[in-house]
């Protein structure tokens, strides 16, 4: 069982309750960081913080939600040691386990519907990275030069 960190901002409070609550019936550790009202709010602020806890090894895995799962995805891969996808289908969520070694999902509450993404959810942590030629595609996702 995996130890997820959650966050969003406040285009997606409600579904990201949903997931933590989703997440912790099938057993794993929820670690929701919020936040929990609606005002509204800084996507970065909250990727960052939970692809922190991601990099740091205090979470195996994290999932973040803004309106379209976009921004915040972008703030949490500018985190050293976070390869977050945004998806809106089970199958790319998968895959991103399976053939990136994603370590964090992003999802757009204002794309995907509530059914649609706990569909996203159970497919990201029911997947695991397949590893042999996509290690060594992974191991080359470097900072780049300009
Ligand atoms: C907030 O209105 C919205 O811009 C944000 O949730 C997200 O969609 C950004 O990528």
């Amino acid at each position: 069982m995996a130890r997820i960190v959650l966050s969003s901002d406040h285009a997606a409070i409600d579904l990201r309750q949903a997931i933590a609550a989703h997440v912790t019936s099938l057993g794993h550790t929820a670690v929701d960081i919020g936040p929990t009202t609606t005002e509204s709010t800084h996507y970065p602020l909250h990727g960052q913080a939970a692809a922190r806890q991601v990099a740091s090894g205090d979470c195996d895995l994290g999932i973040l939600l803004c309106g379209t799962g976009q921004g915040i995805m972008m703030a949490a891969n500018k985190v050293p040691g976070i390869r977050c996808g945004a998806c809106s289908d089970p199958v790319s969520a998968g895959l991103i386990r399976a053939h990136n070694d994603a370590n964090m999902l992003a999802i757009g509450a204002r794309i995907v519907g509530d059914v649609a993404a706990m569909a996203i959810v159970d497919a990201f942590l029911g997947t695991e990275f397949e590893g042999g030629r996509h290690a060594t595609r992974v191991d080359m996702i470097e900072p780049a030069d300009l």
